[in-house]
């Protein structure tokens, strides 16, 4: 059977590239600092267009607040750990490594958020929020009295989170669920629970959508856009990591 010009040349070609990465790679000497090599951190892209979530979170809020503030977390903590042990751990591993670390606050401080931020994507999606469903909707009526309760809890947790921070839910190492407030950058993590749903309340998550109306802002994020399927996954065991 013979084969046209064109079919040769394609697998001659695929041929000699094949050979040639064959070669590279054999040919790559162990070093140990390629086991080593510091990672750097980048801007996860979001889970949706920027502007899946009109109206309630606008393009405009997501080219700040991905595209600026959560972009500076990141360009930051590169900065902060370069050259340092930080420099080859995964994210959670230099959150726990400094939480709490008086000295160490700026890298604790971005990498927070970059986790943080990272996470909170994940929790919104067009045409979510309602109640949870499953397991977790189980969970949610045995530990915390119902989907209507907790909405009012989390949402006075939101509401009452002076200053910058995040409304979360969380579980504890029994899995029972607990609603949780942080101020700053701080997170479920660094006080050994595990996050499963977030809310961030920093004016810059809301201010050009809502104004100072920080209370309409999180009951939409509750009526319209929480992803109860991603926060069923962490529910279930999932653990969330940030990628290099
Ligand atoms: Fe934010």
């Amino acid at each position: 059977m013979g084969i046209s010009r064109r079919t040769f040349l394609q697998l001659a070609l695929g041929g000699a590239v094949a050979a040639s990465t064959h070669r590279l790679v054999s040919a790559a000497p162990a070093h140990p600092y390629l086991k080593e090599a510091p990672m750097t951190f980048t801007l996860p892209p979001l889970p949706f267009d920027k502007a899946a979530l009109e109206p309630h979170i606008s393009a405009q809020t997501f080219d700040f607040h991905h595209g600026k503030h959560h972009n500076a977390y990141v360009t930051k903590l590169n900065e902060l750990v370069a050259g340092t042990d930080y420099a080859s751990m995964p994210l959670e591993e230099i959150i726990t490594a400094t939480a709490g670390k008086a000295d160490k606050m700026a890298i604790f401080n971005n990498a927070a958020q970059h986790w943080n931020h990272s996470f909170f994507w994940q929790c919104l999606k067009p045409n979510g929020g309602g109640k949870p469903t499953g397991e977790l909707a189980k969970r949610m009526d045995s530990d915390l009295g119902g989907y209507e309760k907790f909405a009012a809890d989390f949402k006075a947790a939101a509401i009452g989170q002076f200053g910058s921070g995040w409304a979360w839910l969380v579980s504890d190492a029994s899995g029972k669920l607990e609603i949780m407030k942080t101020a700053n950058a701080d997170l479920p993590l660094a006080h050994g629970k595990r996050a499963l749903m977030t809310v961030d309340v920093w004016e810059h998550a809301y201010y050009l959508d809502y104004q100072n109306r920080r209370p309409d802002f999180v009951q939409t994020c509750l009526d319209k856009l929480i992803n109860w399927d991603f926060v069923a996954k962490n529910y279930a065991g999932e653990s969330f990591k940030v990628a290099a």
